[in-house]
């Protein structure tokens, strides 16, 4: 057993039908997904979710972006998880992003960039805690 991140697929890909795709990319990169539910977040959840950026500029176009369809939430686990897909899924802009990650396949734009990955196994723990209740995290 390894350690664990937190993962949303954001609301670009899966209006897009990129679930299917991204679930396969980590499957293959031998993430085990431990916990995975598909929901919307409200505007309030996701100011609440992304708090630590209330004060840059981006912030009131990342919570209407957050809220503005559905979402795929998940648990991922594997040894080193949170660095490892760090590195699966690429920089923030896609446009920096490098060739195999999930981000250069599949992000439009770095505000529309398809995929969210926990930055600490602190905030992995927390984000976790965020979307899913101990019962559900086997
Ligand atoms: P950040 O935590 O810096 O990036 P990452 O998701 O790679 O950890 O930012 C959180 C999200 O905020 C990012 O995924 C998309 C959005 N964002 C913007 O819309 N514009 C920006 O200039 C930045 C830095 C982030």
């Amino acid at each position: 057993m390894g350690n664990r991140t937190f993962t949303m697929i954001k609301p670009d890909a899966v209006a897009n039908g990129h679930i299917g795709g991204i679930l396969n990319m980590i499957n293959e990169a031998g993430f085990r997904i431990v916990a995975m539910k598909m929901t919307q977040l409200s505007a309030a959840k996701a100011g609440e979710f992304y708090a630590v950026h209330k004060e840059r500029p981006f912030y009131g176009e990342l919570v209407e972006f957050m809220s503005s369809g559905h979402i795929v939430a998940a648990i991922l686990e594997k040894d080193n998880a949170v660095e490892a897909f760090r590195k699966l899924i690429g920089a923030t802009n896609p446009a920096n992003a490098e060739e195999g990650t999930i981000r250069k396949k599949y992000a439009e734009s770095i505000g529309r960039n398809a995929v969210h990955g926990s930055d600490s196994d602190e905030n992995a723990q927390i984000e976790g805690d965020f979307f899913f209740s101990g019962l559900e995290k086997f």
